[in-house]
């Protein structure tokens, strides 16, 4: 996914719109520009390159003027080069376009236009935007862009600006976020909220297929038919320093510390009495909960993960049967429903392309869909009959962590809930659990305390060439997960795998310098996965162990272990990912790598 931003009012535009990109940059870094209209002049300044240059070229190139749009990208068609870079220019270089989003049908515009005596600069899929607006100009800008978003296929956001409608920002979305802030003297548009936190105070999610005009102190919002619609104003609710490293050397550092806190709130906020509170917007009464007899999680990434562990603890404690499928392939394989099925999407950003489209499919099928989202108003959001809101907080680094043990514990509140209405958990359960859930932020802090401790097995084992990561029940999906945290930032081949499966070829792997990261706390597969680990011992493979705290059988056939405090089992893959994740920030940084921006990685991948 891409960031876009644009302004117009009276602050200096390439100030505003670089501190837009440095926020947005989470996005997308692998090029980024901005253009500003000065003395009725087009001005592109843009770098194939990072953020950072970008600004140095603005230091050494300023320009000045009250209208301007910038962007930061994660390329999709077309490498990272001076060329491909947005902002996007029309033939006469009047108009300047910055898009996210995907146009599918680009190959046949551009011929179309191309034919029509359009030349284009780039290989990209999104220039073709700019020349459909280039061939309306005469008509104005807004109607010009009216008619070009009728001829795209795909998804996307976009601002435009033009020399000819100079105090007029114009943008457009369909399927791909976007939000929009004005007041008397100024008025910006975003991809998100983080890129204009610190100029306005009230926010509009511009509604999907619609067109936004922008001046100073006016915002005009139109369907694609042209017809006007209003739309709410929120207030914005997140604080500057929310996004922001703080003391911390990274967002990733940031965020695996914020998790006491964070869990914190959300038990503070789901323990209701002995009851349990998931939230204003569920969207699904207990009597349609009730008759629920099969649960589909579909997501990616991390939040496919929290989907492992979301099945284990429904069946556990609701019995509901519950299946988790990794959203790109829900979306393909026509899967069979009947009508008490719910179809649930769990995802961070809300902004998952694949994730989306699977929740479109299930709603095609009139399946009620329950959703754990982050970030509110997102797509994934307003597209769902009812959310639980994960409530991680603004998560920055591109390696997600506090989202990912959030999402576990929401589940486990979930889980809790509909045990309790379906009369599998009693009281007594009720209480058990509740405790384990309100004990789990102090164990949490506990655990981040060993951070040095693991920083010390990082400096072993930052030249590795493979990892290996084992675990079982509940942990397999730990294993997945903190092979995920190590691959993504530390680019180092890490395979999680599940402990009882070694055995059927993956062992083979398995030598004197491979390290095997064993994820076996005090679980009901304690024994199961010891054996596992001597088989690996067996075959001098190096065992790194993260065990319940005075568990010396482990400890002792382990080459390294780190002690995690003893918890409830369904708890456990909470406590037992704070390791791994610390181990993977580590060895990324000791590698000298970019925690927040690892190569090739958005924070969410809006496009398939
Ligand atoms: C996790 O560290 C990755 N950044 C990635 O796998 C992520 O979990 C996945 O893209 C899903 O994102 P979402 O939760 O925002 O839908």
């Amino acid at each position: 996914m891409c960031g876009i931003i644009g302004y117009v009012g009276g602050r200096d535009v390439p100030s505003v719109l670089l501190g837009g990109l440095w926020r947005l940059e989470y996005r997308g870094y692998d090029s980024s520009g901005i253009a500003v209209i000065s003395n009725s002049e087009l001005v592109v300044r843009k770098v194939p390159g990072k953020l950072s240059e970008l600004e140095e070229l603005i230091k050494r190139k300023h320009v000045s003027g009250t209208i301007g749009i910038g962007h930061t990208r994660w390329a999709t068609h077309g490498l990272p080069q001076e060329n491909n870079t947005h902002p996007l220019v029309d033939c006469n270089e009047e108009i300047a376009l910055v898009v996210n989003g995907i146009i599918e049908n680009y190959l046949a515009l551009k011929d179309e236009l191309e034919a029509k005596g359009h030349i284009f600069r780039s290989l990209t899929d999104s220039e073709v935007i700019v020349h459909l607006i280039e061939e309306n100009r005469s008509r104005g800008l807004a109607e010009a862009v009216k008619l070009a978003v009728k001829k795209l296929t795909g998804n996307f956001a976009f601002a435009v600006i033009s020399i000819n409608d100079r105090n007029k920002l114009v943008c457009a979305r369909h399927d791909a976020p976007l939000i929009c802030c004005y007041n008397s003297k100024e008025a910006a548009v975003a991809s998100d909220i983080s890129g204009v936190i610190s100029i306005f105070d009230e926010v509009i999610y511009i509604p999907n297929d619609s067109i936004v005009v922008l001046q100073k102190g006016k915002c005009i919002i139109t369907n694609f038919q042209g017809r006007t619609i209003k739309a709410p104003v929120h207030q914005v609710t997140i604080d500057v320093q929310d996004i922001d490293k703080g003391r911390f050397p990274h967002f990733m550092l940031k965020e695996i510390y914020e998790q006491p806190k964070v869990l914190h709130s959300i038990v503070s906020e789901r323990i209701a009495g002995d009851g349990i509170r998931l939230g204003s917007e569920l969207g699904i009464s207990d009597a349609e909960l009730k008759k629920v007899s099969r649960i589909v999680i579909q997501a990616c990434g991390t939040s496919w993960h929290a989907g492992l562990i979301g099945k284990y603890i429904i069946e556990k404690f609701a019995r509901i049967h519950t299946e988790v499928d990794i959203s790109s392939e829900f979306r393909y394989r026509d899967a069979v429903f009947d009508s008490d099925t719910l179809v649930m999407a769990i995802s961070q950003s809300g902004e998952t392309a694949d994730t989306i489209a699977g929740l479109r499919e299930a709603k095609v099928k009139f399946l009620k869909a329950l959703s754990l989202v982050n970030v509110l108003q997102s797509s994934i959001h307003r597209e769902s009959d009812g959310i639980i809101e994960i409530m991680a907080g603004p998560e920055i680094g591109v390696a997600s962590t506090k989202a990912y043990t959030a999402e576990i514990v929401n589940l486990h509140f979930l889980a809790l809930y509909l045990g309790l209405l379906r009369g599998f958990v009693s009281r007594a359960d009720l209480a058990e659990h509740l405790a384990a859930l309100e004990e789990l932020p102090g164990q949490v802090e506990q655990v981040i305390k060993l951070d040095s401790e693991i920083r010390e097995i990082a400096k072993i084992f930052c030249n590795s060439r493979d990892f290996l990561f084992l675990g079982r029940g509940l942990n397999y999906a730990t294993a997945l997960e903190g092979a995920l945290k190590l691959k993504e930032i530390s680019y180092i081949n890490a395979t999680g795998y599940a402990a009882g499966e070694m055995k059927h070829g993956p062992i083979a792997m398995i030598d004197n310098k491979m390290p095997i990261v064993c994820v076996n706390p005090r679980t009901s597969v304690y024994e199961k996965m010891l054996n596992n680990i001597q088989e690996a011992v067996a075959r001098k493979g190096i065992p790194i162990s993260i065990v319940t705290r005075g568990d010396r059988r482990t400890r002792g056939i382990s080459a390294y272990s780190v002690s995690i405090p003893e918890c409830h089992e369904c708890v456990s893959p909470v406590l037992s990912v704070i390791p791994l994740q610390l181990l993977a920030y580590h060895i990324a940084t000791l590698k000298g790598l970019d925690v927040d921006r690892p190569r090739n990685l958005a924070k969410s991948v809006t496009v398939e």
